[in-house]
């Protein structure tokens, strides 16, 4: 069973993990978030800076934690796409180094393929195949795992990621950054069917819609349009309401596309992961929905959904397993279709 030092640094939060095969030995996040809410969202010279000052104590404490040096491991890890690519530097050559000096394998992972693993946290999967749906701040996607490894995109967003629809509607009702967790707290006790929004199709060349997919911009205007009437009616906000109704759709949408396509593909189980996983009413509608469909279900916990190492290194564990490294020279890439991660184990770098 093979134990990984992993390292995240795609976006806003710094993480260092270690894990043995599924388990997690020691798992640590520094996040950024309070920095980059000043701004908004992410600024991404601050990101990388604060990645370089963060790894040494993360990897220090996960060491600690799990009583473990890094020379008795099996190898180092890092997610080298796609991301920010000042911030992806800076986990990849810290992880390059360490294997370097303590003549370790490494990995080079792709960020999708940590959250695709992120469910093995907890509990183990079939070998495939099964359908996964991606949500989180930067993708949208349906894939299709055929066996560990193997993918292919069956579904996308055409315009924002679900995340980033959380993060700017969330902006517009004045709640806080990141959006997703400030609009499922004013959405308690809010009444869901208040509004009624538009669930967003992309149209076929040629007629008719794509079945598994998603476009998200149409509804941040439609929250937008209601809030400008809302405010020259001189009401004040009904944020619960907004909040509710809005994360409602969302959660109907996603649930309902991905349910008809593990159908219509003869996939019979359904995961959740990614950032959005972490929504309450998602997880819940999915459970519910799925096994109405007579579906098997599964969801990433809780505490993996959102950027982290350990399932960058319940990946990484995997692909060694499986016979991967990575050439030390592996760069980073800010874009890398998660069909081609294989290619960051091919013996000429792939960038
Ligand atoms: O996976 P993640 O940590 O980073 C990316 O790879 O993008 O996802 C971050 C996204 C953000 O857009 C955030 O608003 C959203 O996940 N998010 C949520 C919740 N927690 C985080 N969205 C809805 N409900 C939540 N509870
Ligand atoms: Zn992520």
């Amino acid at each position: 069973m093979p134990t990984v030092l992993a390292l995240e640094t795609s976006c806003d939060e710094s993480a260092a993990a270690i894990v043995r095969d599924r388990e997690v030995l020691a798992s640590a996040v520094a996040s950024q978030i309070e920095e980059h809410a000043r701004w908004g969202g992410v600024v991404p010279e601050i990101a990388s800076r604060r990645h370089l000052e963060a790894l040494p104590p993360l990897i220090e404490r996960v060491c600690l934690e799990s009583g473990l040096a890094i020379r008795e491991l099996d190898a180092v890890a890092a997610t080298v796409a796609p991301g920010l690519v000042g911030a992806l530097l800076a986990g990849s050559v810290t992880a390059r180094t360490l294997a370097r000096l303590h003549g370790l394998p490494f990995l080079g992972i792709h960020h999708l393929e940590g959250h695709l693993c992120s469910v093995l946290l907890g509990e183990a999967m079939p070998p495939g195949p099964y359908l996964v749906l991606l949500v989180s701040g930067g993708h949208t996607e349906l894939v299709r795992v055929e066996a560990p490894g193997v993918y292919r995109r069956l579904g996308r967003s055409h315009d924002d990621a679900a995340g980033e629809c959380f993060d700017k509607v969330a902006r517009l009702l004045g709640l806080g950054y990141p959006g997703g967790p400030a609009i499922q707290a004013a959405a308690e006790g809010g009444d869901p069917g208040r509004f009624l929004l538009p669930k967003g199709r992309v149209s076929k060349p040629g007629g008719g819609f794509l079945p598994y997919d998603f476009s998200f911009s149409g509804l941040k205007t439609a929250v937008l349009r209601r809030v400008e009437d809302l405010r020259a009616s001189g009401e004040p906000l009904p944020l619960a309401d907004l909040a509710a109704s809005f994360e409602q759709v969302v959660a109907a949408v996603l649930v309902e596309r991905s349910c008809r396509c593990a159908r219509e593909q003869g996939l019979d189980t359904l995961v959740l992961v990614g950032g959005v996983a972490a929504n309450r009413r998602l997880r819940q509608r999915l459970a519910r929905e799925a096994a109405a469909q007579g579906l098997r279900w599964r969801v990433a916990p809780l505490a993996y959904c959102t950027d982290n190492a350990a399932m960058i290194g319940v990946a990484a564990a995997a692909r060694l397993a499986q016979g991967c490294r990575s050439p030390l020279e592996l760069g980073v890439a800010a874009r890398l279709p998660l069909e081609e991660a294989g290619r960051l184990y091919e013996t000429q770098p792939c960038f």
